[in-house]
C-alpha cells in the first residue's frame, strides 16, 4: 500500500496540483457573480495548458497526413476510438481517425470534475431552441446540451453512469426490421467491450464481460444518503441488485465507468493501450471534417474535407468513411454532404445527394430534479476542493472520486407494476448534494440567476444540507429534430429539443416526481431527517403545492438533460421513410458510408447510452470486417 501510494504521488506533479487548487478558490468565488464567470474560464485555460505534459493522447505519431487510407473515422468519441482501435487491428488497413478537439488530461480524470469540464472548450456548448413550454428556469428558455470536443468525446464529460438499458429496447430495435440487434444477438458485444468488476453481478446468461477494455466498478466513498436511498428503495418495495443482469428493476449502488480513481474514457479504454504500437492508426487532433465527398452520379463516399492547421484539405478514402460525430454533428456533417431532407438542403444552398430524414428521431432523456434538505452530511462542493480532498484523491481516496455526485440509481416500470421482468419507464437516481452545493452543475445547467437565489440562495448561505433525486423519464415519446442555421460547418446547427410534446412526456414525468417523493416517507429517509425543500418555484406560485398540476410546472422549469441525445440517424430498413442507415449501419442508397455513434438508435435505450453507444461500434466493427473479407 505505501509503494503504491509513494508511486502515485511521485507520478503526479504536485507543483500542478497546488495551481490547480489556487485556481479553483478564485474561480468559484468568483463564479458565483457571473454565469460562466471568466475564471471558471481561467481554469479550463490552465487545464489547457497544463495538457502538454499531461497529454494522455495515445497516437500522436505527428506525422503529416497521407493523401489516402483505407478507412476514414470521424469523430473520437465513445464510438469513434472503439472503432478506429478495432478497424486498426487488421494490420494491413491504414485507418484514418479525426477528432475536432484537443488531447484528454489529467485534470479531466478527476471524476468529481465532470460539470467543470462543461464549462470549458471541450464542450461544444449547445444550445436547444428558446421554447415557451420546457427549459423555462434556464437562461433564455434554452437548455444548455454539452458535448465533448476532445479526444474522447463525450465519454470523457459524462457523469461515467454504466448501463445497458433493458433487453425490450434492443429486442424493440430488431422487431424494426433490424436483424441482428435483439439482445440475445447484441450480449457478445457488450461482453466483448466490458471490463466490470462489479462483484455481485448476476452470474447467468447476462453475466458482464470480465476481461474487454471498458472498466466497470462500483465507486466509493459513499455519503450516508446514497445508503439512506438504497435502503429507502428497498424498504418501498425494489429488490436490491444488478440491474445490469437479469432484470433492470432493481436499486444499486452506481455501476460507474472509473477505475483507479479515474474516468476510463474511450479514448482511454481502447486508445491508450495502443501507444507506440498501432502504426497503420493514425489519430488527428484539432481537425474539424467539413465534408464527407460523396459522387453525385454513383452516389459513393469516396473522402472527406478537413480543416486543420489552418487549412482544408481533401483526403481520400479506399474503403470507407464511417460518421461516428456524435448525435448532433453526425446529421450536421451528414447533411452538409448533400444527405437530408432535400427540402430542407436546398433552403440552406446545398444540393441533395440522398433524400432522407437525417436530425429527425432526435430523443433525450430529461430528469427535473427534486430537491431535499436532509440533516445527514452532503457534499460540499467547497470543502472538496480543499488541500485535503485533493491529496486524498491522489492517495486513492476521499469525495473527490465520486463521478459527478451521483451514487446510487434505481428503475421502475410504473405502467407495469407488478411485473418484476417489466421493462423500466421511470429511473430514480441520487446525488449526495444540492444545487446550493455545486455551483459548477447550476452554471453548466445554465440556471436563470434570480430563479436561483430566490430557491437555493438561503440554502447555499447557510451551507444545508440537502441532495437531489433526479426521475428520468426513459422512454419519452416526443421527439426533436436537428436543422441547419446554414451551410458553413463552423456554425452550430439548430436544435429544437420539443420536450412535451407528446401528453406521454409530462404524465410520466409527474408520476416519477411522486415515486420520488413518497420515498421520503421510507424510514431510512426518514432516520436522516430528508424532507422536500419547501419552496416553490416562482414561475409555479399560483399551483397547489405538491399538486400533480405543480410537478408539471416543476417540470417544464427544470427540465434538466441527462445529455443523451440520439436517434438522428435513425437505423431502419428501406421500407421506413424515417430510416437513415440499415442494419449494417450503411447508409441507404449511398455506398461506402456509415454511421456508427447514438445517431442509430430507433429508440433510445432505457438507460444512459454511453454503453449502449460502445456496443454499436464494436458491432459496426465486426459487420466491416465481414463486409472487407477480413477473417474476425
Ligand atoms: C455531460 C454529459 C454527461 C453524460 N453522462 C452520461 C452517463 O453518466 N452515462 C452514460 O451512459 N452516458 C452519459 N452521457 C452520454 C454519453 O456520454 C453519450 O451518449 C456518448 O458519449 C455518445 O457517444 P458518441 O460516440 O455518439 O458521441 P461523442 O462521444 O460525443 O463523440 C463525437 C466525437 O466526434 C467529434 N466530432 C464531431 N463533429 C466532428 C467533425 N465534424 N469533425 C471531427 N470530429 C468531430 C466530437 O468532438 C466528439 O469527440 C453524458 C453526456 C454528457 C455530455
Ligand atoms: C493507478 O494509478 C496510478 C497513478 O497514475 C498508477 O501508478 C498505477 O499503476 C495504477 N494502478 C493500476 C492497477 O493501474
Ligand atoms: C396520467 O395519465 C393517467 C391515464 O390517463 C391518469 O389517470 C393520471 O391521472 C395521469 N397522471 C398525471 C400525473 O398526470
Ligand atoms: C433534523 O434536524 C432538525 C433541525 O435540527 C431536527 O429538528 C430534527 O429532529 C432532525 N431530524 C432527525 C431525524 O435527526
Amino acid at each position: 500500500m505505501t509503494a503504491r501510494t509513494s508511486q502515485r504521488s511521485l507520478s503526479r506533479p504536485w507543483a500542478l496540483v497546488l495551481a490547480f487548487l489556487g485556481l479553483l478558490a478564485v474561480s468559484v468565488s468568483a463564479a458565483e457573480q457571473s454565469y460562466y464567470g471568466n475564471s471558471m474560464l481561467d481554469m479550463m485555460e490552465f487545464m489547457r495548458r497544463g495538457q502538454a505534459q499531461l497529454d494522455l493522447e495515445a497516437l500522436d505519431n505527428g506525422q503529416k497526413l497521407l493523401t489516402k487510407y483505407d478507412f476514414i473515422v470521424v469523430g473520437a468519441g465513445t464510438a469513434g476510438c472503439a472503432l478506429a482501435a478495432r478497424l486498426s487491428e487488421n494490420p494491413r488497413w491504414k485507418v484514418l481517425l479525426l477528432e475536432a478537439g484537443g488531447p484528454e488530461s489529467y485534470a479531466m480524470d478527476m471524476p468529481i470534475a465532470a460539470h467543470y469540464l462543461q464549462l470549458g472548450e471541450m464542450n461544444w456548448k449547445y444550445r436547444t431552441e428558446p421554447s415557451a413550454s420546457y427549459c423555462l428556469a434556464m437562461n433564455n428558455n434554452r437548455c444548455n446540451w454539452p458535448r465533448g470536443k476532445v479526444m474522447g468525446g463525450s465519454s470523457v464529460l459524462n457523469y461515467m453512469m454504466y448501463t445497458r438499458g433493458s433487453r425490450r429496447d434492443y429486442d424493440r430495435w430488431a422487431e424494426l426490421g433490424n436483424p441482428g440487434w435483439s439482445y440475445r444477438d447484441v450480449l457478445p458485444y457488450f461482453r466483448k467491450y466490458e471490463a466490470s468488476s462489479i462483484p455481485d453481478a448476476d452470474p447467468g446468461p447476462t453475466r458482464p464481460g470480465r476481461q474487454g477494455p471498458v472498466k466497470i466498478s462500483y465507486t466509493e466513498p459513499r455519503t450516508r444518503i446514497a445508503d439512506a436511498f438504497v435502503r429507502a428503495s428497498q424498504e418501498a418495495g425494489m429488490p436490491r441488485g444488478d440491474y445490469n443482469g437479469e432484470t433492470q428493476l432493481r436499486v444499486s449502488y452506481l455501476q460507474a465507468n472509473v477505475y483507479n480513481e479515474t474516468r476510463w474514457s474511450s479514448n482511454r479504454a481502447y486508445l491508450y493501450p495502443l501507444k507506440g504500437k498501432r502504426t497503420n492508426l493514425h489519430v488527428k487532433k484539432n481537425a474539424l471534417v467539413t465534408k464527407v465527398l460523396i459522387d453525385p452520379q454513383t452516389k459513393t463516399a469516396y473522402g472527406i474535407m478537413v480543416q486543420t492547421e489552418g487549412r482544408v484539405q481533401k483526403v481520400l478514402a479506399r474503403r470507407e468513411v464511417v460518421v461516428s460525430a456524435g448525435a448532433i454533428n453526425t446529421p450536421q456533417l451528414l447533411m452538409l454532404s448533400g444527405v437530408g431532407p432535400a427540402k430542407h438542403l436546398r433552403e440552406v444552398g446545398i444540393k441533395p445527394i440522398a433524400d432522407l430524414a437525417v436530425g429527425y428521431n432526435l430523443q433525450d432523456h430529461i430528469a427535473p430534479a427534486v430537491s431535499m434538505l436532509c440533516n445527514a452530511t452532503s457534499l460540499q462542493i467547497r470543502e472538496m476542493f480543499s488541500v485535503k480532498a485533493l491529496g486524498d484523491y491522489f492517495r486513492g481516496r476521499g469525495p473527490l472520486r465520486t463521478p459527478g455526485g451521483v451514487e446510487a440509481i434505481s428503475f421502475y416500470a410504473l405502467d407495469d407494476p407488478k411485473n418484476p421482468q417489466g421493462w423500466a419507464d421511470v429511473e430514480l437516481f441520487v446525488v449526495g448534494g444540492g444545487l446550493q452545493t455545486n455551483v459548477a452543475l447550476r452554471l453548466a445547467l445554465g440556471l436563470r440567476p434570480e430563479i436561483y437565489e430566490d430557491m437555493f440562495g438561503d440554502l447555499e448561505r447557510s451551507n444545508a444540507n440537502g441532495f437531489l433525486i433526479f426521475p428520468m423519464v426513459l422512454r419519452a415519446k416526443s421527439r426533436g429534430r436537428i436543422k441547419l442555421r446554414s451551410r458553413r460547418p463552423q456554425e452550430h446547427p439548430l436544435i429544437y429539443a420539443n420536450y412535451f410534446s407528446h401528453p406521454y412526456d409530462l404524465n410520466i414525468t409527474v408520476r416519477g416526481i411522486e415515486q420520488a417523493v413518497r420515498l421520503l416517507e421510507e424510514p431510512a429517509f426518514r432516520a436522516i431527517g430528508a424532507r422536500l425543500l419547501e419552496k416553490r418555484l416562482p414561475g409555479c406560485s399560483h399551483l397547489r403545492w405538491r399538486s400533480s398540476d405543480y410537478w408539471a410546472c416543476h417540470a417544464r422549469h427544470f427540465t434538466f438533460t441527462i445529455y443523451h441525445y440520439s436517434g438522428t440517424a435513425k437505423m431502419g430498413p428501406s421500407s421506413d421513410p424515417a430510416a437513415v442507415v440499415d442494419a449494417r449501419l450503411r447508409v441507404h442508397g449511398i455506398r461506402n458510408l456509415r454511421v456508427a455513434d447514438a445517431s442509430i438508435m430507433p429508440h433510445l435505450i432505457s438507460g444512459h447510452p454511453n454503453g449502449p453507444v460502445y456496443l454499436i461500434a464494436e458491432k459496426a466493427a465486426d459487420m466491416i470486417k465481414q463486409d472487407h473479407n477480413y477473417v474476425l
